[in-house]
């Protein structure tokens, strides 16, 4: 996606092995601030915190956390380690576990001397890897939008939640790869832009990357989403995940499953968008997928940007009341129209997914 008119990455390596650059996305939509990790530490505290976030950017970082682990140590136990300091950042989003499993098992098997080349090979093909997920979940994706625009002759109103953008990604994005696409296309449409509490990606992230890249959106209030469905102003929803189960239940960011039931009970269509990553095919179903509680300071306090052009954080609730911060829930598969993968666009149901990946609803019953 382009910054400022170029097209740029979420995440790179730089020369030589010594670093990796992210964008601070703690500081978005506010100031642009590229970051450079050193260590398997800054790796592991970029991703708590939320410097970078997202399911697909969480693996691609977590892989890059490894290689930079082993710069340090090549040895089995390092990785080891590593790997375990990189799976307790965060536990919903199933594309970290996806990704340190991949790198444990490349580079397990290998001699030490040859652990941090292959580590560095190994991470950045799961980046390029997921753009080509991202752009193939577009093209799909895209067909959606396309016939409701040829269905109606009017702009298409898509309705997303938080951030599943080129920023949750190393590009593209997954629920907005489809925009982008019909954006590029040349399919009039126009983005609901949900801002997400309490953390706001919505607001912050998703309104700031549509607007580099010049996509119309709006952005409302969370509440504000049942009544434009109600009266007709959304003609689809389109939300990421941060894991599906393997018979379509979706765990993504809170409040996507208020959006689901509103838009079930409107007949506006509900998809995911589901990289082969976010597919957890050991869970059966979404009852157990580990929703992440996050601190109630996030539910307590906003950051924003004041007259003076200062970003500051102000507290928005009573000192004496506590507050609780659920950070994903669980849409049932009921609700969901459809699963936008990079195989093609399926029901939201074991079958459904089973006929695109074969191969591991194969293993998954073995
Ligand atoms: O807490 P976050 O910001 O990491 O949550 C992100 C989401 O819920 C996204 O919708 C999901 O990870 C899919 S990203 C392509």
């Amino acid at each position: 996606m382009n910054i400022h008119g170029t097209p740029t990455r979420t995440i790179r390596p730089l020369p030589e092995q010594s670093g990796v650059e992210i964008i601070d996305q703690t500081l978005l939509p506010h100031r642009l601030q590229f970051r450079i990790l050193h260590s398997l530490e800054d790796a592991a505290e970029a991703i708590s915190v939320m410097r970078v976030r997202g399911a697909p950017l969480i693996g691609a970082t977590a892989a890059y956390g490894v290689a930079l682990a082993l710069t340090e140590d090549a040895s089995e136990s390092r990785l080891d380690d590593a790997c375990a300091r990189l799976l307790a950042t965060r536990p919903t989003a199933v594309n970290l576990r996806w990704a340190l499993e991949r790198m444990q098992a490349r580079l397990a098997p290998l001699p030490a001397e040859q652990r941090c080349d292959a580590a560095w090979t190994e991470a950045a093909a799961v980046c390029d890897e997921d753009v080509l997920l991202n752009q193939a979940i577009g093209r799909h994706g895209m067909e959606l939008i396309r016939r409701r625009y040829q269905q109606s002759s009017r702009s298409v109103n898509v309705m997303t939640h938080c951030n599943a953008g080129w920023l949750a990604t190393v590009d593209w994005g997954t629920a907005l790869a489809p925009v982008y696409s019909a954006f590029e296309a040349g399919i009039p449409l126009h983005v609901w832009v949900s801002e997400t509490r309490p953390r706001n990606q919505g607001a912050a992230l998703t309104a700031w990357e549509l607007a580099q890249h010049g996509v119309p959106h709006t952005v409302i209030a969370d509440n504000a989403a049942g009544h434009l469905m109600q009266h007709g102003q959304v003609d689809l929803v389109i939300v990421g995940a941060d894991r599906a189960a393997a018979n379509g239940d979706i765990a993504n960011k809170i409040g996507t499953y208020l959006k689901a039931l509103a838009a079930h009970d409107n007949g506006v269509p509900f998809y995911a968008a589901v990289p082969g990553p976010t597919i957890d095919w050991r869970m059966a179903d979404g009852s157990g997928i580990p929703i992440e509680q996050r601190a109630a300071s996030e539910v307590t306090h906003l950051q924003g940007q004041a007259e003076d052009g200062q970003v500051m954080s102000v507290r928005l609730t009573p000192a004496l009341s506590g507050a609780a911060n659920p950070a994903f829930d669980v849409t049932p598969a009921r609700l969901v129209s459809g699963l936008i993968t990079e195989r093609g666009i399926c029901p939201a149901t074991r079958e459904g997914l089973g006929q695109l990946y074969p191969e591991a609803d194969a293993g998954r019953s073995a």
